[in-house]
Formats: C-alpha cells, structure tokens, sequence
C-alpha cells in the first residue's frame, strides 16, 4: 500500500471512528439506577421534544414541557426519570432504575426542534453485567435476587422460571404451588408484600447440583413488564469430573436424564 493510500485509510477511520462514536456505560445487575448520558452545551429552546428509544420502541419521551408516560413503552413503564433544567446548557441525560440484563441495549437520545427538524442525536449503549450466583449443595438455602420499583399493580403476575419448568408462580395475589414443576415443591419462597417492596427475590432451599441453570423473573400485568436473569451455580459435594460438569452447563436445571448414567 502507498503511504498516501495508507493516510487516506486512516483518515476515513478516524472519520468513522467519530461519527460511529456511542458511549458506553456498563453496570452491575442488581445497581438501583443507571444514568445514560446525553448532554449539550449550548441552551436548548423552551418548546423542544425529547425522544430517548431503543430499537423495540420509545423508552422516554418530553413534550411540551412535561414527561409523557403515556408513550412510552411497558417494558420501561415507571422506571424512567429525565431531570430537565433549560437553564442550564441542556442535560438530557435519562435516569434508568433497577437496569437487568435485559435493559442492555443501545439506546438514542434525539433531541427535535420540530418534527422535521433534529437538533440532535446521541447514542449510549449499555451493558448491564449477568447476575451470578454460586452456593454450595447442601446449603440450607440460596437467594436469587430481583429488586425492581415499588408499589406494582396490584394484578401482576411474577414467575420464576428456568429453561421450560416452573419454578414459582405468584398470580391473582397468591402464591400457585399446584402450578409449579414438582421439582421445586416445598423448596420455593417469596417475600411477603412483594408488590408493594419490589422485592421479589426468590428463596430456594436445600439447593441441588441439578438446579444449576438460567433463572429468569418475568414480571407482568397489562401495563408492566419487567424481566431478570439470574445464574445459579450449584456445586456438588462429590468431585466434578469433565462429563459432569459438561452435562450441567449444558442442560441444567432442564433435565439431567441420560447425562448423568
Ligand atoms: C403539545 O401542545 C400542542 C399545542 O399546545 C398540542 O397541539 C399538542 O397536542 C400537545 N402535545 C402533547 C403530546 O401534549
Ligand atoms: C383469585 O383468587 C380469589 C380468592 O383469593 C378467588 O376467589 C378467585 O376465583 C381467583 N381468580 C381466579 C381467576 O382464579
Ligand atoms: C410438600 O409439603 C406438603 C405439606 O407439608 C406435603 O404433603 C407434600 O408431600 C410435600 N411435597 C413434596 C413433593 O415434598
């Protein structure tokens, strides 16, 4: 390559370099908020609209000088949080509560001056780190945690489950045991007011070898939706040898038929 090519190449990277330019931010699953950065440094006009989505939808909208819950989407229903001073060279950074793995996205800050006109567009993609937990077998119990916003609708539905099993049903304001793979019978807890906390962390006695695997809370009414991953890693008394373990990062909690023989 002639040198001149070489710096014509450099150049057009470091062009992309500024244009593809996105923050990052990355934080821990189980973190109370996250804020996502976008920020300008001249002062923004009174009547501008801010648009903050990810690439399923809107995430947080301001109009006309207020929030506008109503469009933004349930997944982030009651979790955002714009604090807008215009006074101030604009900071239209969006505070993201209880983030989990599932927040992790990027997600665009587009500021409108009217609904042709864009002042401004910026990117933030966030990673939001697996939630790990490791307990011994033979624990007397082992806790998967789930905090999310306080005070949910009275009607929603929290369910743990991992691969295809049920591992806890909370519905119509009670818990489902009769619901539950019979795995897990006898060995599941919730909280007590776990709508009202947000609490819904999941207790899960006397934990097995064979309850290694992916746990997701998925939480739901019409209005709301939230999920969580949580990894459980179980280790057994006995010393693991490669099948074991193999079987176990493969199948889990999902059955351990034929692996184990
Ligand atoms: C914003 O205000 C304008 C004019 O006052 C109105 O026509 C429009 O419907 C309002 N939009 C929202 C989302 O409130
Ligand atoms: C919900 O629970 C109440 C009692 O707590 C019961 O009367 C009602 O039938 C339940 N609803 C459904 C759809 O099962
Ligand atoms: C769960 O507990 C109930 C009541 O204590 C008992 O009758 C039932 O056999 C238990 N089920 C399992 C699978 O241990």
């Amino acid at each position: 390559m002639l040198p001149s090519q070489f710096l014509l190449l450099s150049v057009q990277l470091m062009l992309w370099f500024v244009v593809l330019s996105v923050d990052q931010v990355e934080v821990d699953s189980g973190a109370e908020s996250v804020q996502l950065p976008c920020k300008t440094t001249v002062h923004l006009p009174e009547d501008i609209k801010v648009v903050w989505e990810d690439r399923k939808g809107k995430v947080h909208v301001y109009q006309n000088g207020s929030d506008q819950p109503g469009e933004q989407y349930r997944y982030y229903r009651g979790r955002t949080e714009m604090k807008i001073n215009l006074l101030e060279p604009g900071d239209l950074s969006l505070t993201l509560k209880y983030p989990t793995d599932w927040d992790s996205n990027t997600y665009t800050c587009t500021v409108y001056k009217s609904e042709e006109d864009i002042l401004m567009k910026k990117q933030v993609e966030l990673k939001v780190k697996d939630y790990q937990v490791e307990v011994e077998e033979g624990e007397e119990s082992v806790q998967l945690p789930f905090r999310t916003t306080p005070d949910l609708p009275e009607d929603t539905t929290v369910m743990w489950v991992c691969s295809d099993r049920t591992v806890h049903l909370y519905w119509n304001r009670s818990d489902q045991p009769e619901e539950q793979h019979r795995d897990y019978k006898n060995r599941t807890e919730m909280k007590k007011d776990l709508l009202k906390t947000g609490d819904l962390s999941l207790t899960l006695k006397h934990p097995k070898e064979t309850d290694t695997g992916r746990y997701r809370c998925r939480v739901f009414n019409k209005d709301v939706w939230r999920e969580k991953t949580v990894e459980l890693k179980v280790k057994g008394q006995y010393e693991d040898t490669e099948q074991r373990s193999v079987c176990l990062s493969v199948i889990g909690c999902s059955s351990l038929i034929g692996c184990l023989s």
